[in-house]
C-alpha cells in the first residue's frame, strides 16, 4: 500500500520493535476466535431480554410483571424489588440502577428482565407486563441543563496567570460558542455476558469487558456474596473502545442475579437496537471561548467553557469532563487560562468513556480557536499554530502546572510542513478555489499531544502471573484485556524476549479475575505500559533465580549468563537449552512461576485542584487532511491524508500501525459522518446502522500515508521505551473537520467567521456553505447562526 513504512531497529532485540503479527489474526479471519456468544452453550442455558423504558422521564405509578410469568418457557421475572442485595452498579458514584425503582430517568432505561428457554420466549414475555407512569418534565440538553444548573458532578476550574487583564490588553479579541457530537462506540461485538452457577453459590462469568475486576466487584455486590465467590473471564472482545470500561457491569449482574434465581446458566446478549439505546456514549459537548492574542496569532489568554452532557449518572464523568480539562491545551502554550468544567445532568444514557477519554472534545476547543484566530488575522492557521505551540525550555508549563519535558511538536511541524508537502498543496487548494468552481478544496494540520497515565492515579498499577513450566513453554496472564488492540501480542513479546525464546512458545490465556486481583480497566491506552512492565517484572524474577542457577552450578559470574534463541550462554558458549534448564531449575526446587507488580512512578495530582502531574509521559502526533467537497450537496470526500506518530520505540509497529490507522479513522467517523439525534422526547433516533453512519472502506482518504516516527523513543522508562498508542491517534482526525471548515471558509468573505459544529455532516457542510454564501451577499449578516442563510 501506498507510503506506509516500518521503522527499522538497530538494536540486539529479537521479539520486541518487531512487526508480529496480531496472536489472534488467523482466528479473526476464519472465524475461529471465540468470543463469549462462541462459547459452547452449557446444558440447561436460559436466555435473557431486558425490557426498557420507552419514555425519558417518569414517575412509575404501577408495574404488573405477573403476565410475563404466565407465558411457558418463562423461567424467572426480575424486577428491582427481586434484587437480593445491592441494586446499584455504579463505578464510582452511585447511580446505574439494574432496574429502574420509583422512577424512569431516560428512554431505555432497564424496568426488569426474564429469563426463558430461548430468546424469542423471553421477548414475548416481557411485551406482557403492564407498566404505568405519570410523565415528568425532563432535561435533555446541554442549554437546558445549564440553564436549569442541572449538573450530575460539582463545577471543577483551572486558572492559570491572570486571563481578565490578559484578554482585556490583547490587541485582538473574539468569542463564540460551537457544539461537538458524542459518538457510539459501535463495537462489532456488542454487548453480552454469560453466568453459570458454581458450587457453594459462587459464580461464574463470562463477560465481554474492560475490566473484569470491577464486573466481579460489581456482580458480587448485586448477588450479595463476597468478590471471592465471583469469577469473571474475558478472552477477548469484539471492541470495547470505552464502551465496555464500565457497561458490561450492568449485563453482567442481570445475567448473574437470574442465573442466582433460577440455578440455572444465563445468557445476556443485547442486539443492536438495544445496546445503542441502553448504553452509555461518548459525551456530547458545548464550547464557549473568550480569546485575546497578539498580530502574530499568538495567544495571550483564553477563556473556556466546557459542558457535556453526562446523561443521568456520575459513572465516569468526572475522570472525562477532568481529562478534557486536562487537554483543552492540546499542544499549545497558554500563558493564561481559566478552563470552567460543567457536568450537566440530563434525562438521556448516561454517557461513558470512548476512546480519548474527554482528551479530544477539550482539543477541538483549542483547534476551533486556533482556526478562528486565523481566519480573523488572514493568516495560515498551520502558521498560527506553530507559533503557539509548546516550547522547548521555555513556555513549556501546562494550566496544570505539569511541564512538558518531552516536547516533539516543532520537530513534527517542520516534518509534515515537508513530508506531506504543505506549502506548495496550500498555494494549489487555494488557486483552486479562486476559481469558484462547484467544487471547493480544504487543508489543515492539526497536531496531538496526549496525556499518558490514568489521571486517578491509584489507577495506575497492574499484576501478571508467569508460569514457566518444566519443558521451557511460558504461560502468561495478566490484568489486561484483549480488543484487538494487541495487548496480549504486546504483552508475550516482552516475556519471550526476557526469557530469549520464541514468541510461539509464549501462551496467553483469557484475562481471570481468578489470576490476577484487584486490576484497573484496560483503558487509557495504558494497558502494555501497566501490564508490560508488571509481567516483565515477574520475568525477570524468574530469570534472576534461573541465572543464580547457572551461576552456581557452573561457577560463573551472574553477569556473563545470557538468555537467546532459545538457548542459554555463558559469554559466547551455548551450554544447554532454555528447556533443559527449566528441567533443572526444576529438579533443584528452583521456583518457576512468579506474579509481577508496577505501579507508575512520578506521577501525582492534587484532588481538589485537579494540578500536579497527571501524566507520565506525553504521546504526539500529526496529521494533515485535503478534502474535496460538492458545494451543492455538502457531500465530501478526504482525498489525502497524511500521519506521522509518536509511539516512542514501538514494541510492534504492525500494530501500532493498525492503531493508528484504526484510531484515525474512528475519528474521523465520530467528527464527520456519525451523528446521534434525540428526538424532543429523549428518544435516541439513530439506533442502527441504517441511520447511524460509522465511515465504511469508501470513506478511507484515497490516497492515506501513514507513518511512525522513525527518531521514536521514549524518555520516561516505559516499557522497552515504548509509548501508548490505544487513543492518541483518534485525534489527528482533526484535521479532517479542519480542512471541511477551511473549504467553508473558502466561500465566506475575508474576515467573517462561519460556525460549524462537530459532526460535519454533509447536511452540516451545506448549511454552513449556504450560510458563507449569505455573509457573501449581506456582509453584515453575523456568524453564527444559520436563520438568515435563505433571503
Ligand atoms: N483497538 C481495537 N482494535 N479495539 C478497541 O476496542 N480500544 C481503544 C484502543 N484501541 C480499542 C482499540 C481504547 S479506548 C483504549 S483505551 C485502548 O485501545 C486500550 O488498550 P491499550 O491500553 O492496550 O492500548
Ligand atoms: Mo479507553 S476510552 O480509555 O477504554
Amino acid at each position: 500500500m501506498n507510503g506506509r513504512t516500518f521503522p527499522e531497529f538497530d538494536n540486539a532485540s529479537r521479539t520486541v520493535h518487531k512487526p508480529h503479527p496480531h496472536d489472534s489474526a488467523h482466528k479473526h479471519v476464519t472465524g475461529e476466535a471465540v468470543y463469549t456468544d462462541d462459547i459452547p452453550e452449557p446444558r440447561n442455558l436460559l436466555h435473557a431480554y431486558v425490557r426498557l423504558s420507552n419514555t425519558a422521564h417518569a414517575r412509575i405509578t404501577a408495574m404488573d410483571v405477573s403476565a410475563c410469568r404466565e407465558v411457558p418457557g418463562v423461567a424467572a421475572v426480575m424486577t428491582a424489588d427481586d434484587l437480593p442485595a445491592k441494586r446499584d452498579v455504579g463505578p464510582v458514584f452511585p447511580g446505574d440502577l439494574v432496574f429502574a425503582e420509583d422512577t424512569i430517568n431516560y428512554w431505555g432505561q432497564a424496568l426488569f428482565a426474564v429469563a426463558a428457554e430461548d430468546l424469542d420466549t423471553a421477548i414475548t414475555a416481557a411485551k406482557q407486563a403492564t407498566v404505568e407512569y405519570d410523565e415528568l418534565e425532563p432535561v435533555l440538553s446541554i442549554d437546558d441543563a445549564l440553564e436549569k444548573e442541572s449538573f450530575v458532578l460539582d463545577t471543577k476550574r483551572f486558572d492559570k496567570g491572570d486571563t481578565d487583564s490578559a484578554l482585556a490588553q490583547a490587541a485582538h479579541r473574539l468569542d463564540g460558542e460551537f457544539g461537538i457530537g458524542g459518538q457510539d462506540h459501535f463495537y462489532l461485538e456488542g454487548q453480552i455476558a454469560m453466568a453459570v452457577p458454581q458450587e457453594d453459590g459462587d459464580m461464574l462469568v463470562y463477560s465481554s469487558t474492560q475490566h473484569p475486576s470491577e464486573v466481579q466487584h460489581l456482580v458480587a455486590a448485586v448477588l450479595g456474596i463476597p468478590d471471592h465467590g465471583v469469577v469473571i473471564e474475558t478472552r477477548r472482545m469484539g471492541g470495547g473502545f470505552g464502551g465496555k470500561e464500565t457497561q458490561p457491569a450492568h449485563i453482567a449482574a442481570v445475567a448473574a442475579v437470574l442465573a442466582q434465581r433460577t440455578g440455572r446458566p444465563v445468557k445476556l446478549r443485547l442486539d443492536r437496537d438495544d445496546d445503542m439505546v441502553m448504553t452509555g456514549k461518548r459525551h456530547d459537548f458545548k464550547v464557549r471561548y473568550d480569546v485575546g492574542f497578539d498580530d502574530t496569532g499568538r495567544i495571550q489568554g483564553v477563556d473556556f467553557m466546557l459542558a457535556s452532557r453526562c446523561g443521568i449518572s456520575a459513572d465516569l464523568s468526572g475522570a472525562v469532563n477532568d481529562r478534557a480539562m486536562y487537554h483543552a491545551d492540546n499542544a499549545y502554550y497558554l500563558p493564561n487560562t481559566r478552563i470552567v468544567s460543567h457536568r450537566c445532568y440530563t434525562n438521556t444514557v448516561s454517557n461513558t468513556a470512548f476512546r480519548g477519554f474527554g482528551g479530544p472534545q477539550g482539543m477541538m476547543a483549542i483547534e476551533y480557536v486556533m482556526d478562528e484566530i486565523a481566519r480573523h488575522l488572514g493568516l495560515d492557521a498551520f502558521e498560527v499554530r506553530r507559533r503557539n505551540l509548546y516550547g522547548i525550555d521555555e513556555r513549556n508549563e501546562t494550566p496544570y502546572d505539569q511541564i512538558v519535558e518531552d516536547n516533539i511538536l516543532p520537530e513534527l511541524f517542520d516534518d509534515i510542513e515537508q513530508s506531506a508537502e504543505y506549502a506548495e498543496r496550500r498555494r494549489r487548494v487555494d488557486a483552486f478555489n479562486a476559481e469558484g468552481g462547484v467544487l471547493r478544496k480544504g487543508l489543515a494540520v492539526t497536531p496531538v499531544k496526549f496525556g499518558i497515565s490514568f489521571t486517578t492515579t491509584h489507577l495506575n498499577q497492574a499484576g501478571a502471573l508467569v508460569l514457566v513450566y518444566t519443558d521451557g513453554s511460558v504461560q502468561l496472564n495478566h490484568g489486561g484485556t484483549e480488543m484487538g488492540q494487541g495487548l496480549y501480542t504486546k504483552v508475550a513479546q516482552i516475556v519471550a524476549e526476557e526469557f530469549g525464546i520464541d514468541l510461539e512458545r509464549v501462551r496467553i490465556t483469557a484475562t481471570t479475575t481468578g489470576k490476577v486481583p484487584n486490576t484497573s480497566a484496560t483503558a487509557a491506552s495504558s494497558g502494555t505500559d501497566l501490564n508490560g512492565m508488571a509481567a516483565q517484572n515477574a520475568a525477570r524474577a524468574i530469570k534472576g533465580r534461573l541465572t543464580k542457577l547457572v551461576s552456581e552450578t557452573w561457577n560463573v559470574d551472574a553477569e556473563d549468563v545470557a538468555f537467546r534463541d532459545g538457548q542459554v550462554y555463558i559469554g559466547e558458549d551455548a551450554i544447554c537449552t532454555f528447556p533443559e534448564l527449566c528441567q533443572r531449575a526444576h529438579l533443584n526446587r528452583v521456583q518457576l512461576s512468579e506474579a509481577g507488580f508496577y505501579a507508575t512512578p512520578k506521577i501525582h495530582v492534587d484532588k481538589a485542584t485537579l494540578k500536579g502531574r497527571p501524566f507520565y509521559y506525553f504521546a504526539y502526533g500529526i496529521a494533515c487532511a485535503e478534502v474535496l467537497v460538492d458545494t451543492l450537496t455538502g457531500e465530501y470526500r478526504v482525498v489525502r491524508t497524511d500521519i506521522l506518530h509518536d509511539c516512542g520505540k514501538s514494541l510492534n509497529p504492525a500494530i501500532d500501525l493498525g492503531q493508528v490507522e484504526g484510531g484515525f479513522v474512528q475519528g474521523m467517523g465520530w467528527l464527520t459522518t456519525e451523528e446521534l439525534v434525540w428526538n424532543d422526547k429523549g428518544s435516541l433516533t439513530t439506533h442502527a446502522p441504517s441511520t447511524y453512519k460509522i465511515p465504511a472502506a469508501s470513506d478511507m482518504p484515497v490516497d492515506f500515508r501513514v507513518r511512525l516516527l522513525d527518531s521514536g523513543y521514549n524518555r520516561e522508562k516505559a516499557v522497552r521505551r515504548s509509548k501508548a498508542v490505544g487513543e492518541p491517534p483518534l485525534m489527528l482526525a482533526m484535521c479532517v473537520y479542519h480542512a471541511l471548515k477551511d473549504a467553508v471558509n473558502s466561500i465566506a468573505p475575508k474576515g467573517t467567521r462561519v460556525r460549524l459544529d462537530a459532526p460535519a455532516t454533509p447536511e452540516k457542510v451545506l448549511l454552513a456553505m449556504e450560510h458563507a454564501r449569505g455573509l457573501g451577499r449581506d456582509a453584515r449578516a453575523p456568524a453564527g447562526s444559520l436563520e438568515e442563510v435563505d433571503e
